[in-house]
């Protein structure tokens, strides 16, 4: 498809805005233009509350991670007075960037191009053979700060300052997923993956279960179809959708495989058979199931390249048993092998999509929420009428 030159018009779009049953896929541009990649950079992640990382990776004073986001160099550090804080990762001397990608432990953040070193909490503490600058004052050199909140362990920053804070982002997630007491949770593994896809492919993937029965038939649907009871999307109020599965057993686990106990909070509860699955947007995906949580983290690199993070969370009392490695790598290999194959569905669409012979397709009924993100990235980027 050629792209047009007034790509965001809402008139190339009609189709998608139609209802799930009477709509097409997104024009194929959106998944391989630099254009709209861009426009997505600017009206989505530069003002979304994006999640970069959990609690656990920074858990003691002095703690950063570093990274590059939609474009943007910036660390997450803990302070001294236990606060977590985010920064543009760029020196205010010439520029350069302070902390490389990473995590790691620091007193004081050194550039390292002249040592001009800041405070955890960002203040210029030194800046050498700066006395004859004049009306030079350290005060006014401090870190430029990026908002930085969390929720039940994980770390959002949001670039854009007129954006409202996080708790109203999340509107009613919080409540729902209290009993899972995900701030009691521990990261016990990441896992980095680098993808050949456009990031909407591997969020739509995540939000629908029409693809089981053929890109898991093997793994997950040998018996999801056996123990599930249900499936349906859940009202959401926030920038989010989910669902819930009702089910037996841990999603997190392949047939037969041992695990841990329920989550003690869970008892009793309806969520103790069975599974929550939000996608907060722009793509964060969450799962929390019977006996632990997971995630996946995504960094948009470019139209059709994107990195994955898959987190795995479980109950701190579980992290401590002499077992624990061994149980948790049943979850582990449960995660990996699905993780793959999603992987691996995402990137031959990426490699259809690209063909300027792939026209836009029709929805099933089993693909509500693909349709539901793939308009809220329209009305996040598209011009007015
Ligand atoms: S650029 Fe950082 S001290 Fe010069
Ligand atoms: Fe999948």
């Amino acid at each position: 498809m050629d792209v047009p030159a007034d790509l965001f018009h809402p008139r190339h779009y009609e189709a998608v805005r139609k209802p799930l049953l009477q709509a097409e896929t997104l024009p194929t541009w959106c998944y391989t233009s630099d254009a709209f990649y861009q426009r997505e950079v600017e009206r989505i992640w530069r003002k979304a509350w994006n999640f970069l990382g959990h609690v656990t990776q920074v858990a003691n004073p002095g703690d950063y991670l570093a990274m590059e986001f939609a474009g943007v160099p910036l660390f997450i550090i803990r302070g001294k007075d236990n606060v977590l804080r985010a920064f543009a990762n760029a020196c205010r001397h010439r520029g350069s960037t302070l902390l490389d990608h990473g995590h790691g432990n620091c007193g004081l953040v050194v550039c390292p191009y002249h040592s001009w070193s800041y405070a955890l909490d960002g203040t210029l503490y030194g800046a050498p053979e700066m006395h004859k600058t004049e009306g030079f004052d350290p005060a006014q050199n401090g870190l430029v700060p990026l908002r930085c909140e969390s929720w039940g362990g994980f770390l959002f920053v949001c670039f854009d300052n007129a954006a409202p804070p996080l708790a109203q982002w999340l509107g009613g997630l919080p409540d729902k997923l209290e009993c899972y007491n995900l701030d009691d949770m521990v990261l016990t593994r990441r896992k980095t993956f680098n993808m050949a896809c456009n990031w909407k492919i591997f969020v739509e993937n995540a939000k629908e279960s029409y693809h089981i029965g053929t890109v898991h038939r093997a793994t997950i649907n040998k018996y999801a179809s056996a123990r599930s009871a249900g499936y349906w999307v859940e009202e959401a109020t926030g920038e989010y959708v989910i669902t819930f599965a009702q089910h037996e057993n841990s999603m997190a686990l392949l047939k037969g495989d041992a695990g841990f106990p329920p989550i003690e909070s869970l008892a009793g509860r309806r969520e103790a058979g069975g599974t929550y699955a939000p996608l907060l947007y722009p793509s964060t995906y969450l799962a929390c199931t019977i006996d632990c949580a997971w995630y996946l983290e995504l960094h948009p690199l470019g139209p059709d390249r994107t990195r994955l993070v898959h987190g795995a969370l479980f109950p701190r009392s579980r992290t401590t048993r002499p077992d624990f490695e061994e149980i948790a790598a049943n979850y582990y290999k449960r995660w990996d092998i699905t993780l793959e194959e999603d992987i691996i569905a995402s990137d031959r669409q990426q490699r259809g999509v690209t063909s300027p012979y792939c026209l836009p397709g029709r929805f099933s009924y089993r693909e509500p929420l693909v349709h539901a993100i793939d308009n809220w990235v329209l009305d996040c980027v598209l011009d007015p009428a």
